[in-house]
């Protein structure tokens, strides 16, 4: 396998990038091409992405693309799909994809299906159950963020009599006061933990059959359910039902399994399916789509270009929706964990840039923090904007509001405006020591920065399936081409590893071997 800086098509990319590439201006673009729109926007399932106002143009994508044959995405994708060892420090399949196919269609579908039709068989025990007013899923990382950021996206299709509650902090301040407001006969916790040893998620697991027992609960068996790969481990904390999974789907990429289950109480089972089905569309596109029509294909290909040539170091997520609130920090797990590597799969160190910073807030409040810097400050930083076409409410005068955002902030980022432009602004009276001209400089928004517009019909579990399948695969096209393992996350041991050794010092106070600045805050800390 060849990893992308060793292609001739690496070598033309950045040939191709001095000469056309570094001063590359969309607005010209435009001007020179009619059919821009049109050539670099992709329909794929679900979700329609306008790329027409990225730094790219017909000879970028055939470089691109180039760089993609000669990775060998096509065969790197088809052997993942087929269940070779992609996670190679793990020894694992990366298979999440099977999570999804249709019954009798992907790899070990009837183990994966078996635990489908159980688990959505007690979600709806769990929807027709009136005295379960609250659940309270508890867990981390992938057994938190997909469920917590799915179940809010979802909202207008949530049962209304249930409440859905999300605990990931070891923090005591995320359960206290949660725990606070429920009653124990109410409510159902599911201990949600791939390995079901984080030391957060037993933390507050304990916390809350410490608190249920208090609260007179004795019926663990009917208030407590986890999902995990680890059965016997649950088993032991003594939950008796139990969804399980398996160690080739990454913890990431999760929210399909059983780590689903808050999902699938939350909108039931019909819907639940639908997210699938969304999803699946999505892996068909990915694994049959023409590279050059192939939206995840794409867009990672945008990724390297964008880190490796043009050096930026991160993009923004802005959706604008509401219900996508936690889709940024969702992102930041999937694709930061991911490609956040710096040697390639062989444990090279890598002379390139990988996992850009990915961040972002909904529309259009990042506009009031934010998007300051993005339109005038020193960086470029991609932007990828999220438009949902059809709301699930009636306000339908905010919704055009809304959407006219979104569409003026990729334009404005764009065209920006010329200090010329600048002169003509009838601006109020200038602040003493500012003539008009020097006004006008800090008016002048230099424009030509990049965006990304994806538009969905409207949020559903099928469109969601889809969009968070397109991010999925896009991660794995850029970590196929950096060559690196995007499906280990040994990045997050080290911390855990020194946290365990400093927790019987935070009791002790012993100190001895300890760094300078360590040791004198765990003795601030202690009060010593
Ligand atoms: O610490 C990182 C991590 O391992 C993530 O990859 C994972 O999603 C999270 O912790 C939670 O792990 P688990 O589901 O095993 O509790």
């Amino acid at each position: 396998m060849m990893r992308c800086d060793e292609t001739a098509a690496w070598a033309a990319l950045a040939g191709h990038f001095e000469a056309h590439g570094r001063g590359f201006d969309l607005r010209e673009a435009f001007a020179r091409d009619g059919g821009r729109f049109a050539a670099l926007s992709v329909e794929a399932p679900e979700v329609f992405a306008d790329l027409s106002k990225n730094l790219i143009d017909a000879a970028t994508l055939h470089f691109l693309i180039d760089l993609a044959r000669e990775c060998s995405l096509e065969a790197q994708r088809d052997a993942m799909l087929a269940g070779a060892i992609a996670n190679a420090t793990e020894g694992r399949p990366v298979l999440h994809t099977a999570l999804r196919a249709p019954r009798g269609a992907g790899p070990f579908s009837a183990d994966v299906h078996g635990v489908l039709d159980a688990m959505l068989a007690y979600a709806e025990q769990v929807r027709a159950d009136g005295a379960i007013t609250d659940i309270v899923n508890i867990g981390i990382g992938g057994s938190d963020l997909g469920p917590a950021m799915a179940v809010r996206a979802l909202q207008p299709f949530c049962n209304p009599r249930q409440r859905v509650h999300f605990v990931s902090n070891v923090d005591g301040h995320d359960i206290a006061p949660l725990l606070a407001t429920l009653d124990a006969k109410r409510t159902l916790f599911i201990i949600a933990s791939k390995t079901f040893t984080t030391q957060e998620t037993m933390a507050n697991a304990m916390a809350a059959r410490a608190w249920f027992t208090q609260q007179g609960g004795t019926d663990i068996a009917r208030h407590f359910a986890a999902t995990t790969t680890a059965v016997k481990l649950a088993a032991d904390f003594g939950i008796s039902t139990t969804f399980g999974f398996w160690d080739w789907v990454g913890g990431r990429y999760s929210l399909w399994s059983a780590i689903g289950l808050p999902i699938a109480i939350a909108v039931g089972a019909e819907h639940f399916r639908a997210l699938l089905a969304g999803a699946h569309a999505m892996d068909r596109h990915f694994a049959e789509a023409p590279l050059a029509k192939n939206l995840p294909v794409l867009l990672g290909l945008l990724d390297c270009w964008y880190r490796n040539f043009h050096r930026f170091t991160s993009r923004s997520v802005a959706p604008y929706h509401q219900g996508l609130a936690r889709l940024p920090a969702y992102l930041q797990q999937l694709e930061m964990e991911s490609n956040g590597k710096r040697v390639d799969a062989e444990g090279r160190a890598l002379p390139f840039g990988t996992s850009p910073v990915v961040w972002g807030e909904p529309g259009t409040n990042g506009q009031h923090a934010y998007f300051q810097m993005l339109h005038q400050g020193t960086d470029v930083i991609p932007v990828e904007f999220i438009a949902v076409k059809t709301p699930a409410h009636a306000l339908h005068d905010q919704h055009a509001k809304l959407l006219a955002n979104c569409l003026a902030q990729s334009q404005a980022l764009m065209l920006g405006k010329s200090a010329a432009e600048a002169l003509q602004d009838k601006v109020p009276t200038a602040a003493p020591g500012y003539d008009r001209a020097k006004l006008a400089e800090h008016r002048t928004f230099p424009g030509n920065r990049p965006s990304t517009t994806f538009v969905l019909e409207a949020l559903t579990p099928r469109s969601l399936g889809a969009l968070i399948a397109l991010y999925e695969h896009r991660v794995f096209t850029s970590g196929a081409l950096w060559g690196i393992n995007s499906f280990d996350q040994w990045g997050v041991e080290l911390g855990k590893a020194m946290a365990s050794q400093l927790l019987p010092r935070l009791a002790s106070g012993e100190t001895s071997g300890l760094d300078g600045s360590t040791a004198g805050l765990l003795a601030r800390l202690r009060g010593a």
